[in-house]
């Protein structure tokens, strides 16, 4: 956090370089970095790369999201998320959550984010296939935290109560950093 790179909205994609060894090299890097911190989710610009880039989920549970649930692995490129109501309808006011985030951006914090909670998101993978779902709850969360990384947007951005960030070993002394 502080970083500029942090704060830029991302280049998407252009249609030539899916399915290039640039982009395989950068979805493998974002995988490895995801991987090895226990991520949840993990963006380029987080390792300093301007395009609309995000990795997320896993096949096992997360250490440090123990009690979520599994997101399949997922690499999305020039995402568009659209809010939803329960029904599956736009609405004019889709209904939230406030649930706690974390960032490898932003090591050792943890704050209490409002998010959609239910999303339709679609993109395309690595290989240029589109990519189009449903999301609800901790799936959906995950989403909208990783692409607001492609907007210059960090999770501290988003919060409405202060008193609820800080420091992770302070709040939740169980968890593993
Ligand atoms: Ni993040």
């Amino acid at each position: 956090m502080g970083d500029p790179r942090l704060l830029r909205v991302a280049q998407p994609v252009a249609a030539e370089n899916f399915d290039s060894p640039a982009l395989h090299q950068l979805v493998s890097d974002l995988l490895d970095t995801m991987l090895s911190a226990n991520g949840a989710g993990l963006a380029a610009p987080q390792i300093g790369v301007d395009q609309q880039v995000v990795v997320f989920g896993s096949r096992s549970v997360n250490p440090r999201y123990p009690d979520r649930p599994l997101v399949s692995p997922t690499v999305l490129v020039n995402p568009v998320i659209t809010p939803l109501g329960p029904d599956g309808h736009t609405v004019e006011r889709p209904p939230e959550e406030e649930d706690w985030e974390a960032c490898l951006s932003l090591p050792g914090l943890r704050g209490k984010v409002p998010r959609w909670l239910h999303i339709h998101y679609s993109g395309f993978d690595q290989y240029g296939d589109p990519i189009e779902r449903l999301a609800s709850g901790f799936h959906a969360r995950v989403v909208q935290h990783e692409c607001d990384h492609l907007w210059g947007c960090l999770y501290p951005m988003r919060l409405r109560d202060f008193s609820q960030f800080g420091y992770t070993d302070v709040l939740f002394p169980e968890v593993v950093k």
